[in-house]
């Protein structure tokens, strides 16, 4: 890959960053954890965390991104130079380069059983769907050699396209992909709420029932806005280093995040309504609930078995343009450095995610009674990096930004309307630090 190099036009970035955004965040983890945390009031504090918190943390990171032009490690390492300021705020990079990996390690998990399930169909003759397609996810979680194989098979395939470079790699693909995806979220959606309880399903997504709120669901919608819009961790920053200078960063975010948002909505509405019609199936199923219900849904449905692998390849694509940026950050990082190539970089951070999955792997089958610190390993995982690591990363670019940095400057290369760059600091300043340090602040001290 040419250093430096820019995507050409706009959409190029929009493409890179919605194919980092949409992904197992939107259409697998979305639905489980508004199904585990009690519906409509876990809805309502993801999408205020996402307007006030994801929206104004996505744009300073992009921001940051498109001054360095480099890895976020030295996209931060060049701001501080150019500005004079502490070296410390290059920690951001690093906690996020390893959070990347640590996320990646799990995601691969998810990815691979979505891979795996493109084979998967419930037989015809089938006269109880939802109890087979329950059946059927239990006993490929309980088989690690099928877990790992593949987990492995992900994990070979991200490193690939990453090898490739970036710019390179993902450019094409996504600007194909991305559009077709969202087409047949919509007509799943739609032919989901003609066969399924639609009605019940919106109910339970937007009509709020505020007893269910707790220190726990709002850290976890937190994690979720963080989570789905890939930022903390430097993944859009590292992207934010190929935008053009032209591009109006405002503008680009706000239509990523829309794009993100409406697919996990679109994806709840999709899934909701099939577990409602069935009484075998539970909102609260957790990580199983979009492999236990969709099979359900394609079964009934003429060439229910053809739509339903397309559906899970378009996953597995979604899901690759997604793992793509959480190991872009360290291996830019790696390859500028020069101690290794990217191609050697890439290998090396593979191994360690793939090793470190191995732990999410057991959790479901040989370590299932094994706790850290009451979790199980991937649990332990996914709340340390989504519930603290994330927004730790999140609050860090919020003061960076919004404090440390010479507004002007900011100002001079955002080219926001006046009034609207004051709502865009005031957020970075107040809103987002203050939710961010409350939420922590409850959660661990009640
Ligand atoms: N946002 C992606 C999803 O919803 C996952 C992801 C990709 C991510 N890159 C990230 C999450 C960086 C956090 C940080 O599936």
């Amino acid at each position: 890959m040419e250093k430096n190099k820019i995507w050409q036009g706009n959409w190029t970035f929009i493409m890179a960053a919605a194919g980092s955004a949409v992904g197992l965040g939107n259409i697998w983890k979305f639905p489980y954890m508004t199904g585990t945390n009690g519906g409509g009031a876990f809805v309502l504090i993801y999408l205020l965390c996402i307007l006030l918190i994801g929206l104004p943390v996505m744009m300073a990171e992009t921001y940051i991104g498109r001054y360095g032009r480099k890895s976020p490690i030295n996209s931060l390492n060049k701001i501080t130079s150019d500005f004079s300021l502490n070296k410390i705020w290059v920690i951001l990079g690093w906690l996020g380069a390893i959070a990347g990996i640590m996320i990646l390690s799990y995601y691969s998990v998810f990815a691979g059983i979505a891979a795996a399930y493109i084979f998967n169909y419930i037989p015809a003759t089938e006269i109880d769907p939802a109890q087979y397609s329950i059946n059927y996810f239990s006993k490929f979680v309980s088989s690690p050699q099928k877990m790992i194989l593949w987990h492995s098979l992900f994990i070979i395939t991200t490193c690939v396209v990453v090898g490739k470079g970036v710019v390179e790699g993902i450019g094409k693909t996504i600007s194909i992909l991305m559009p077709t995806l969202f087409f047949l979220v919509i007509a799943l959606c739609i032919y989901s709420s003609f066969s399924g309880d639609f009605s019940e399903a919106f109910n339970f997504l937007f009509n709020p029932d505020f007893s269910k709120i707790n220190t726990s669901v709002v850290i976890s919608a937190m994690g979720q806005a963080f989570f789905t819009l890939s930022i903390g961790m430097g993944a859009i920053m590292a992207y934010g280093a190929y935008m053009p200078k032209e591009q109006l960063i405002g503008k680009t975010v706000l239509i990523i995040v829309f794009l993100d948002t409406s697919v996990a909505l679109l994806a709840g509405l999709t899934i909701f309504p099939i577990v409602f019609s069935n009484p075998e199936l539970s909102v609260s199923s957790g990580p199983g609930l979009l492999f236990e219900t969709l099979p359900v849904a394609f079964h009934s449905l003429p060439f229910g078995n053809i739509f339903a692998s397309i559906f899970f390849i378009l996953i597995s694509i979604a899901a690759i343009s997604s793992s793509v940026s959480l190991i872009e950050p360290f291996t830019a990082w790696i390859e500028e450095k020069g101690i290794f190539s990217r191609v050697q970089g890439v290998i090396l951070l593979g191994g360690i995610a793939w090793l470190l999955g191995l732990g999410s792997v057991f959790s479901f089958n040989i370590w299932s009674a094994k706790t850290f610190f009451g979790f199980n390993f991937l649990s332990l995982m996914d709340f340390i990096t989504n519930n603290l690591m994330l927004p730790m990363g999140g609050l860090t670019i919020s003061i960076f930004v919004g404090w440390i940095l010479n507004k002007e400057a900011v100002q001079k290369e955002m080219k926001i309307p006046k009034s609207l760059f004051k709502v865009f600091i005031f957020c970075l300043r107040v809103i987002a630090p203050l939710a961010i340090s409350i939420i922590f602040l409850s959660y661990f001290f009640s």
